[in-house]
């Protein structure tokens, strides 16, 4: 089975004029991803679970892992010459890559380092979410806020890390979807899912639906209405959404998390895990959407912003799109 790095050489092959920086970027973040992976897998044993005793900028609690995945990725990032900035779920601001050869790098990274929180303690899947852009100011000059607000359909790649039963890289550059699972004995990714797509119909409706009084009205006629369905559809909700996402895309399925009193811009995040799920999503063959408007055509205005989300199978979604239009 080829390796991920043989599957980069290869890719790197088809563009004559590519400089290599993008395959180095990805090996940073696979270093990072195994690191995070063992991590996790012994999180019971050492003293890495629980409330770090902070909150982020959006004034939810930092669990130690969020607060180690965060340094992690930062640092795997930074200390390689590899991109000029890089934004996090965990940080207000984001980090400028300031050395001088740094500056002339053309990638920007934003990511999700943990997600999933509320599962840590309990031994559920957690995963990283990754989107990249490249810069719009000129190289050499210091990266601004605009090189990080591009709009979704910008991103020049993205993906996702699951530390499930296996640890799995899934990403994509634009061309296809494809998984690598890691082989922990030797640390090394293997190419096991290559070309995903969406299976062309799904069952599976996921959500937090104890919300389910303060949804839009359109979304609550939408569910009551599936409910109707004579047993077609089931319900399966884990609360780490790159594992939600990750069992649809083989499943089918569609994934929605609707504004809310709680969350009335619902609650996750355009930047660090709408923009790039909804990249994989539609590159395997589904749809993303936030209420009637495709996720990806959003102008982002800061980057920590919120939106209803909703996405899975192209069929799935277009029902649930005759309902919010
Ligand atoms: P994070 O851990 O990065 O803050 O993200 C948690 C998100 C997402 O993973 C999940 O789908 C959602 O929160 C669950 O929220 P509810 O508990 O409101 O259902
Ligand atoms: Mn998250
Ligand atoms: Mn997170």
């Amino acid at each position: 089975m080829q390796t991920l790095g043989e599957f980069l050489i290869s890719t790197q092959q088809k563009h004559p004029k590519s400089t290599g920086e993008f395959s180095r970027l990805i090996h940073a973040l696979r270093l990072a991803a195994k690191v995070v992976s063992h991590e996790v897998n012994k999180a019971g044993i050492v003293d890495i679970l629980g409330d770090a005793g902070a909150t982020n900028i959006q004034g939810e609690a930092q669990q130690k892992l969020d607060v180690f995945a965060h340094d992690l990725f930062i640092k795997a990032l930074t200390n390689r010459n590899i991109v000029c900035g890089i934004a996090s779920e965990e940080a207000e601001d984001f980090i400028q890559v300031n050395s001088p050869s740094e500056r002339g790098n053309n990638y920007v990274v934003l990511i999700d380092p943990l997600d999933g929180s509320s599962n840590i303690d309990v031994n559920v899947s957690v995963g990283t979410v990754f989107s990249i852009y490249k810069r719009i100011t000129p190289l050499d000059y210091d990266v601004s806020i605009e090189d990080f607000l591009q709009p979704g359909t910008n991103q020049v790649a993205a993906g996702y890390i699951l530390y499930g039963t296996s640890t799995m890289l899934v990403y994509s550059t634009g061309d296809g979807v494809n998984g690598f699972t890691l082989n922990p004995a030797i640390g090394t990714f293997y190419l096991s899912h290559p070309n995903i797509k969406l299976p062309s119909d799904g069952h599976i409706y996921s959500l937090n639906e104890a919300n389910f009084l303060t949804f839009p009205d359109a979304i609550k006629q939408y569910l009551l209405d599936r409910k109707k369905q004579d047993s077609q559809y089931t319900t399966r909700y884990i609360g780490s959404m790159v594992s939600d996402i990750h069992r649809n895309m083989f499943k089918g399925g569609i994934f929605l998390y609707p504004s809310n009193a709680k969350s009335p811009n619902g609650k996750l995040r355009l930047m660090y895990e709408c923009n790039p799920i909804a990249f994989l999503i539609e590159q395997a063959g589904g749809l993303a959407i936030s209420m009637n408007k495709r996720i990806l055509e959003i102008s982002p205005k800061t980057l920590h912003q919120r939106t209803p989300f909703f996405c899975g199978n192209k069929e799935m979604v277009e029902i649930l799109l005759e309902y919010l239009t």
